[in-house]
Protein backbone atom coordinates (compact mmCIF):
# COMPACT_ATOMS: atom_id res chain seq x y z
CA UNK A 1 0.00 0.00 0.00
CA UNK A 2 1.17 3.50 -0.81
CA UNK A 3 2.50 5.34 2.06
CA UNK A 4 1.56 9.25 1.09
CA UNK A 5 3.35 12.39 1.46
CA UNK A 6 3.28 14.43 4.51
CA UNK A 7 2.50 18.26 3.68
CA UNK A 8 4.57 20.23 5.54
CA UNK A 9 3.58 23.83 7.25
CA UNK A 10 3.31 26.29 5.63
CA UNK A 11 2.02 23.73 2.67
CA UNK A 12 -1.74 25.96 1.21
CA UNK A 13 -3.67 22.79 1.70
CA UNK A 14 -3.14 22.95 5.46
CA UNK A 15 -5.50 26.32 5.56
CA UNK A 16 -8.03 25.17 3.54
CA UNK A 17 -11.42 24.10 4.87
CA UNK A 18 -11.92 20.38 4.16
CA UNK A 19 -14.91 18.89 2.73
CA UNK A 20 -17.64 16.53 4.27
CA UNK A 21 -17.60 13.29 2.40
CA UNK A 22 -20.89 12.53 1.52
CA UNK A 23 -20.67 9.39 -0.96
CA UNK A 24 -18.62 6.54 1.21
CA UNK A 25 -17.20 4.90 -2.31
CA UNK A 26 -13.46 2.76 -2.92
CA UNK A 27 -12.08 6.13 -3.27
CA UNK A 28 -12.95 6.97 0.29
CA UNK A 29 -11.71 3.24 1.60
CA UNK A 30 -8.83 3.55 -0.37
CA UNK A 31 -7.61 6.75 1.41
CA UNK A 32 -8.36 6.28 4.56
CA UNK A 33 -6.39 2.98 4.54
CA UNK A 34 -3.42 4.89 3.13
CA UNK A 35 -4.04 7.63 5.74
CA UNK A 36 -3.65 4.75 8.63
CA UNK A 37 -0.53 3.22 7.07
CA UNK A 38 1.10 6.31 7.08
CA UNK A 39 0.54 6.91 10.50
CA UNK A 40 1.60 3.86 11.14
CA UNK A 41 4.87 4.78 9.65
CA UNK A 42 5.38 8.00 10.99
CA UNK A 43 4.33 6.96 14.65
CA UNK A 44 2.03 9.61 15.06
CA UNK A 45 -0.88 9.77 17.68
CA UNK A 46 -3.30 11.12 14.60
CA UNK A 47 -3.97 12.24 10.89
CA UNK A 48 -6.13 14.30 9.16
CA UNK A 49 -6.71 14.01 5.45
CA UNK A 50 -5.34 17.84 4.49
CA UNK A 51 -2.15 16.38 5.54
CA UNK A 52 -1.55 14.11 3.28
CA UNK A 53 -3.14 16.74 0.49
CA UNK A 54 -6.66 15.64 0.32
CA UNK A 55 -8.94 18.15 1.54
CA UNK A 56 -12.21 15.95 2.57
CA UNK A 57 -13.26 15.41 6.40
CA UNK A 58 -11.16 12.41 7.89
CA UNK A 59 -9.68 11.52 10.49
CA UNK A 60 -6.71 8.35 11.88
CA UNK A 61 -6.33 8.16 15.38
CA UNK A 62 -4.02 6.04 17.07
CA UNK A 63 -7.04 4.57 19.59
CA UNK A 64 -5.11 2.53 21.32
CA UNK A 65 -1.08 1.37 21.74
CA UNK A 66 -1.83 -0.36 18.01
CA UNK A 67 -4.55 0.28 16.98
CA UNK A 68 -5.80 2.97 14.77
CA UNK A 69 -9.61 3.99 13.50
CA UNK A 70 -10.59 6.23 10.98
CA UNK A 71 -13.51 9.03 12.06
CA UNK A 72 -15.16 10.15 8.60
CA UNK A 73 -17.16 13.80 8.99
CA UNK A 74 -16.02 13.79 13.16
CA UNK A 75 -17.24 16.76 15.20
CA UNK A 76 -17.04 18.05 18.34
CA UNK A 77 -20.52 17.74 20.52
CA UNK A 78 -19.66 18.82 23.87
CA UNK A 79 -16.63 20.79 25.51
CA UNK A 80 -15.89 20.39 29.42
CA UNK A 81 -15.18 23.63 30.98
CA UNK A 82 -12.29 22.39 32.22
CA UNK A 83 -8.95 23.11 30.37
CA UNK A 84 -5.53 21.33 30.60
CA UNK A 85 -2.25 22.42 29.30
CA UNK A 86 0.04 19.78 27.86
CA UNK A 87 2.92 19.44 24.62
CA UNK A 88 1.59 18.58 21.39
CA UNK A 89 3.49 17.60 18.09
CA UNK A 90 2.42 17.82 14.78
CA UNK A 91 3.26 15.27 11.85
CA UNK A 92 3.52 18.56 9.39
CA UNK A 93 5.84 20.93 12.37
CA UNK A 94 8.39 17.78 12.27
CA UNK A 95 10.45 18.37 15.66
CA UNK A 96 8.65 21.27 16.91
CA UNK A 97 6.71 20.95 20.20
CA UNK A 98 4.15 23.24 21.57
CA UNK A 99 2.38 23.94 25.46
CA UNK A 100 -1.65 23.70 24.33
CA UNK A 101 -4.25 24.49 26.24
CA UNK A 102 -7.28 22.85 25.27
CA UNK A 103 -10.45 20.95 27.03
CA UNK A 104 -9.72 18.14 28.87
CA UNK A 105 -13.02 16.28 28.20
CA UNK A 106 -15.06 16.38 25.02
CA UNK A 107 -17.77 14.27 23.02
CA UNK A 108 -17.21 13.39 19.38
CA UNK A 109 -19.93 12.34 16.81
CA UNK A 110 -18.45 10.29 13.84
CA UNK A 111 -19.21 8.13 11.07
CA UNK A 112 -16.94 4.84 10.18
CA UNK A 113 -16.22 3.07 6.91
CA UNK A 114 -19.20 0.57 7.53
CA UNK A 115 -20.94 4.08 7.29
CA UNK A 116 -22.06 3.22 11.25
CA UNK A 117 -22.86 6.75 13.23
CA UNK A 118 -20.85 6.84 16.47
CA UNK A 119 -20.51 9.24 19.50
CA UNK A 120 -17.81 8.84 22.09
CA UNK A 121 -16.47 10.83 25.04
CA UNK A 122 -12.81 11.05 25.18
CA UNK A 123 -10.40 12.43 27.92
CA UNK A 124 -7.05 12.59 27.99
CA UNK A 125 -4.39 12.08 25.12
CA UNK A 126 -6.98 11.10 23.19
CA UNK A 127 -9.54 14.21 23.60
CA UNK A 128 -6.24 16.07 22.95
CA UNK A 129 -5.68 13.94 19.70
CA UNK A 130 -8.99 14.47 18.29
CA UNK A 131 -9.59 18.11 19.17
CA UNK A 132 -5.74 18.69 17.42
CA UNK A 133 -7.27 16.78 14.11
CA UNK A 134 -10.62 18.12 14.05
CA UNK A 135 -8.71 21.84 13.90
CA UNK A 136 -6.84 20.56 10.89
CA UNK A 137 -10.48 19.76 9.15
CA UNK A 138 -11.00 23.62 9.40
CA UNK A 139 -7.72 24.99 8.32
CA UNK A 140 -6.28 25.32 12.47
CA UNK A 141 -3.12 24.60 13.21
CA UNK A 142 -1.37 23.89 17.04
CA UNK A 143 0.81 26.98 16.22
CA UNK A 144 -3.11 29.04 16.01
CA UNK A 145 -4.01 28.03 19.47
CA UNK A 146 -0.26 28.19 21.27
CA UNK A 147 0.64 31.39 23.27
CA UNK A 148 2.63 34.23 22.29
CA UNK A 149 6.03 32.77 23.74
CA UNK A 150 5.35 29.31 22.05
CA UNK A 151 4.46 30.54 18.95
CA UNK A 152 7.37 33.35 18.83
CA UNK A 153 9.96 29.95 19.06
CA UNK A 154 7.83 28.08 16.97
CA UNK A 155 8.56 30.35 14.06
CA UNK A 156 12.16 31.14 14.75
CA UNK A 157 13.11 27.51 14.54
CA UNK A 158 11.43 27.14 11.17
CA UNK A 159 12.38 30.31 9.67
CA UNK A 160 16.12 28.77 10.89
CA UNK A 161 15.29 25.54 9.23
CA UNK A 162 14.83 27.09 5.78
CO1 LIG B 1 -1.28 17.99 13.27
Amino acid sequence: MAKLEIKKYPGRVLRKKAKEVEKFDEEIKKISAEMAETLKENGGAGLAAPQVGVSKRIIAVLVDENKIEIFINPKITKKSREKKTAEEGCLSFPGIFLKIKRPSKVVIQAIDLERRMLEVEVEGILSRVFQHEIDHLNGILFIDRAGFWQRWKARKKIAGRA
